[in-house]
């Protein structure tokens, strides 16, 4: 164990690196896909559940926290590693992307955002400084700089205003932050998908100087293949030596895409929210657990796997508790759609290591244009 935060890269393939990143509290081995547990938990799952599916770190909510039940609330507690039971790293977004989803009347200055609660319709403001604050509050291992994403599609003029914007705050997040060993502090780029941008964004970061740099902006609109050409140039903008983390992505077959084109992190609520509402994630595509043509099937939601879900229960099951509204469905689920995607994740990192990524993904391509049978 470490008492410094690090990233080493042990192994490349093409542009795709495996690595891990030390902390204090624990190792993560890259490509690293963070469960979301926007709210203090991973919704349906116990922590030792999560850490069962393969997952070495978590994502926490800044805008979320503050809100309810507060980060000071949080902090008498010992900490959000404490208050939710995981004891290994967790990494926490800003608060600024958020805000622009979630929450009503806001009011974007130089300073920060001013906003409503999407919970009560209680006042609040998010600077810089007071994002670092809670995340220093909650304890956070990895902590975001507090910046803005605008939706996609936008001006040229519009998304370089927003991006120089997140660059000053940038800045003040790093001066607000400080110097906390063990704790790391990630720039994140923006830019939307005009390459000049992206440039200017990692310029600007690197001058900083940031542990870890995040690639922001990006599946919000602009679909894979536009995502995909923006992540052929943007990485290579950013340190070799440090952890890039492509923000709120994505599908299975992103996140492929994503690790070829030299991402070493991401998240994405997608296993964890779609298991809540009947989709399931195999090799063989989407399976929509809801449709009538499981109801009398005995079969496992994927023969070759080996989580409790697949283990121990038939399609037909999953589909009369998902009907039945039984909460053991979205449990179940949830478990069999992060166990995948850690599985995915193990894949990746075992065919870098091997240089035999090109095979890997072909197979993963393969598998999935066969279809669910
Ligand atoms: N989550 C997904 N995209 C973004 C982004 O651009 N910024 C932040 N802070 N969080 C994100
Ligand atoms: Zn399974």
């Amino acid at each position: 164990m470490t008492e410094r935060f690090g990233f080493t890269v042990n192994a490349r393939d093409g542009r795709a690196r495996s690595g891990v990143i030390s902390t204090p509290r624990g190792d993560v081995r890259t490509p690293a896909f963070m469960p979301v547990g926007t709210a203090g938990t991973v919704k349906a799952m116990l922590p030792e559940s999560v850490r069962a599916t393969g997952a070495d770190i978590l994502l926490g909510n800044t805008y979320h926290l503050m809100l309810r039940p507060t980060a000071e609330r949080i902090a008498r507690l010992g900490g959000l590693h404490r208050f939710m039971n995981w004891d290994r790293p967790i990494l926490t977004d800003s608060g600024g992307f958020q805000v622009m989803s979630l929450a009503d009347l806001r009011k974007l200055t130089e300073d920060g955002v001013t906003f409503r609660s999407h919970v009560d319709g209680s006042k609040h403001h998010l600077s810089p400084e007071r994002s670092m604050e809670i995340q220093r509050l909650l304890g956070s291992d990895i902590v975001m700089c507090f910046d803005e994403c605008p939706a996609l599609p936008a001006t040229d003029e519009a998304v370089a205003k927003s991006m120089r914007l997140s660059m000053r705050w940038a800045q003040r997040s790093r001066d607000a932050f400080g110097d906390r060993p063990g704790h790391a502090l990630f720039g994140i780029m923006q830019g939307g998908v005009n390459r000049d941008l992206r440039e200017e964004s990692a310029t600007a970061l690197k001058a900083i100087d940031f542990d870890g740099y995040a690639v922001g902006g990006l599946a919000v609109g602009e679909g894979q293949e536009a995502m995909f050409g923006v992540l052929d140039y943007a990485p290579d903008f950013l340190p070799e030596d440090k952890p890039r983390y492509l923000m709120g992505v994505g599908k299975p077959d992103d996140i492929v895409g994503a690790v070829e084109r030299g991402i070493d992190m991401m998240d994405c609520v997608l296993p964890s929210r779609s298991g809540r509402t009947g989709q399931a994630w195999t090799p063989r595509g989407q399976v929509n657990i809801k449709n009538a043509r499981h109801q009398d099937d005995p079969r496992p939601l994927d023969e070759g796997c080996t989580c409790p879900a697949c283990r121990s229960y038939s399609r037909a099951y999953l589909h009369h508790v998902f009907k039945a509204q039984e909460i053991i469905a979205s449990m179940l689920l949830t478990w069999h759609n992060l166990h995948y995607y850690q599985q995915l994740m193990q894949g990746l990192r075992d065919a870098i290591d091997a240089g035999q990524l090109a095979a890997f993904v072909a197979e993963f391509h393969a598998r999935r244009a066969e279809g669910d049978i």
